[in-house]
């Protein structure tokens, strides 16, 4: 094989990737993260509840999490990541013609969390909530990845944002260590043509989104909707709260993302190893774990960094994107392989080919509360 001066695999020592067709044609832009400045380590947990730094970080891989002060909402969150994308995309909001926010963990039931941050960044733009928990960002690619290609929008800004930790009941160990709080944006734009055209360019290659829906009960937030509307005895009984059950939900996650992860390796046509990147979402570091050897991954292909964040829904793999574009583990032309799973029991994946724009992504931005 040649390897021209200047060409990605002259960096990553890789071999090249397998040139599956690109279906959806879509090249980010721009990238950027936000997180509250403030730490929750498992020693402070420690001294909230029955638990301990040992059982945290061997059942989960979790050491801390952000938290946000009072008063800060997702759509905070959600504003400062999406202006740090702008600004690696080297553009203004006035270039967005759609902006999607995928959160399960809104500012307030109505209106969208996509509403407060169209005000904040002074857009007049289609603004839409995208509901799919953990999976919720990559239900997001695909979606906005399909109305680019078919010239419904040209720049859409995706950003996954949460507050999950003013969700969790502060007396439940088996929930509270879990989750933290963060955003990251994409700025997405049309491709350069049909994919017919540019059959090897960026954009999506291949996808599979779906629900597990027998399951949905196993993670729900019960209270403060139409089926149990907030009263105070909702309230007095922590109906309110995120309730979970966790040995179910693993197990339905690894059987779930193998299959799903397996299908799109399948229809694109590639093996295991022609991934660059394989960028699930960070939930459980037992849940990674578990998946890479099955799928014929190696560790050296996957991004974890859930030790630092813990589980941030559907901010935790834009978030994982972010930290590897800026590591420089990215260059274009790889194929990388996206995995959500959350309530629902949802789950999304797909397979990108790699195009990137922008200006490199700085650090996450650090929100004072
Ligand atoms: N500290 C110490 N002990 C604890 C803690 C804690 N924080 N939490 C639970 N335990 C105890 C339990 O009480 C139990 O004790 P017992 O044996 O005396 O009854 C024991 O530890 C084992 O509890 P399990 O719940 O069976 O522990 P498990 O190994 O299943 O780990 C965990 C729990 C970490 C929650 C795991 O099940 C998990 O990660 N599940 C997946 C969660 C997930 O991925 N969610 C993704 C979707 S998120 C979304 O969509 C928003």
């Amino acid at each position: 094989m040649t390897v021209v001066a200047g060409d990605p695999r002259q960096r990553t020592g890789r071999s090249r990737p397998a040139t599956p067709p690109t279906r959806l044609p879509f090249r980010i832009g721009g990238l950027g993260a936000a997180l509250p400045a403030a730490r929750l380590t498992n020693a402070d947990l420690a001294r909230q509840v029955d638990t301990n730094d040992a059982w945290i970080v061997e059942r989960t891989g979790i050491r801390e999490r952000r938290v946000v002060g009072p008063g800060q909402a997702t759509s905070d969150l959600a504003e400062a990541a999406a202006r740090e994308a702008l600004a690696d995309a080297r553009v203004g909001p006035e270039a967005i013609d759609s902006l999607v926010v995928t959160t399960c963990t809104p500012d307030q039931p109505l209106p969208s969390t996509a509403a407060f941050v169209a005000r904040s960044l002074g857009v007049r733009c289609a603004a839409v909530d995208l509901v799919a928990a953990c999976a919720g960002w990559v239900y997001g690619l695909v979606t906005a990845a399909g109305l680019l290609a078919s010239g419904v929008n040209t720049t859409t800004l995706l950003i996954g944002a949460e507050v999950l930790t003013q969700w969790m009941d502060p007396g439940d160990r088996a929930t509270l260590p879990l989750f933290g709080d963060g955003a990251a944006a994409a700025v997405l734009t049309a491709g350069d043509g049909p994919a017919a055209d540019v059959p090897a360019g960026p954009g999506l290659v291949a996808w599979d989104l779906g629900i597990d829906a027998e399951g949905c009960d196993l993670l729900t937030v019960p209270a403060g909707g139409s089926r149990l509307p907030a009263s105070a005895d909702t309230l007095a009984t922590g109906g309110h709260y995120m309730k979970m059950q966790g040995r179910e939900v693993f197990r339905r996650a690894v059987r779930a993302v193998e299959a799903s992860c397996s299908s799109v390796l399948r229809q694109a046509g590639v093996r295991a190893s022609d991934v660059a990147l394989f960028v699930p979402h960070q939930a459980n570091a037992r849940i990674v774990d578990a998946i890479v050897p099955r799928l014929g991954l190696t560790p050296e292909q996957t991004v974890v960094n859930i030790e630092l964040y813990g589980n941030t829904s559907a901010a935790s793999i834009p978030l994982a994107l972010c930290e590897a574009t800026a590591a420089g583990r990215l260059a274009d032309g790889d194929l990388v392989l996206l995995a959500g799973f959350g309530a629902g029991m949802t789950w999304g994946t797909a397979l990108m080919r790699w195009g990137y724009s922008g200006s490199g992504p700085s650090s996450p931005r650090s929100l004072p509360a």
